[in-house]
């Protein structure tokens, strides 16, 4: 199967996912989206309000200066695989209003086998986990972010993984604080863009050619 045929075949089978008890609020399961080859995948935690409702990712405000902060370097959404730790909205009744909450563990764990799929189909080179909970998934558990942000870590889902601020927490900082992490933000996807660039290109099979049988009869790359 091509990389088309099998993300076509996971979203079929995602779509209707009952795994854990967020199916019953949700509007939509947003899977990830945008360039299939790309060898940098972002990780975020899960889709919040807009996200539910669009069926798309990062759709919202977090993910409105998450595409502003792509762009300052270089980058557009659809040259990037986007994608989340978990596919369903997790929300929290409060008096008659709906509100957002982190995902629980349980979510987490039944979600992974999802996060997987997409990962193995798309087999990024480097992967940028947004917050703490996406790096405890991708990078280690009990994953510390005020020590261990923009360092790099081989996971098993990538060579290259690293984790930064979450843009949604970027937004909830006042005043100096906002800059700041707004610029580490922006620095941590500079430089999982300059990461990304430099791992050499993969050989494409059809470019591969078998010769006769010679001295070992060795498979040579010509090209
Ligand atoms: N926050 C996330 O972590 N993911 C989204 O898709 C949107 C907001």
């Amino acid at each position: 199967m091509t990389k088309q045929e099998r993300l076509i075949d996971y979203k079929r089978r995602v779509l209707t996912c009952k795994d854990c008890s967020l199916w019953e609020t949700r509007t939509n399961v947003v899977t990830g989206e945008g360039n299939i080859d790309s060898k940098l995948v972002l990780v975020g935690e899960g889709p919040g309000e807009n996200e539910d409702l669009q069926g798309r990712p990062f759709v919202g405000r977090a993910g409105k200066l998450l595409e502003e902060i792509l762009l300052e370097n270089g980058l557009r959404r659809e040259d990037v695989w986007i994608t989340n730790i978990i596919r369903c909205r997790a929300t929290l009744k409060e008096g008659g209003s709906v509100r957002n909450r982190p995902p629980r563990p349980q979510e987490v764990q039944m979600c992974k086998k999802w996060l997987e799929e997409e990962l193995s189909i798309i087999k990024p080179k480097v992967i940028v986990c947004l917050g703490g909970p996406s790096a405890e998934v991708v990078i280690h558990k009990g994953f510390r972010m005020t020590e261990e942000r923009g360092i790099w870590f081989k996971s098993q889902y990538a060579p290259f993984a690293i984790a930064t601020y979450h843009p949604a927490y970027v937004l909830r900082q006042p005043g100096r604080a906002f800059d700041e992490l707004r610029w580490m933000l922006s620095e941590d996807i500079a430089e999982a863009r300059r990461k990304a660039e430099s791992q050499d290109e993969e050989v494409a099979p059809e470019k591969t050619i078998s010769l006769p049988p010679q001295e070992g009869g060795e498979q040579l790359n010509l090209f």
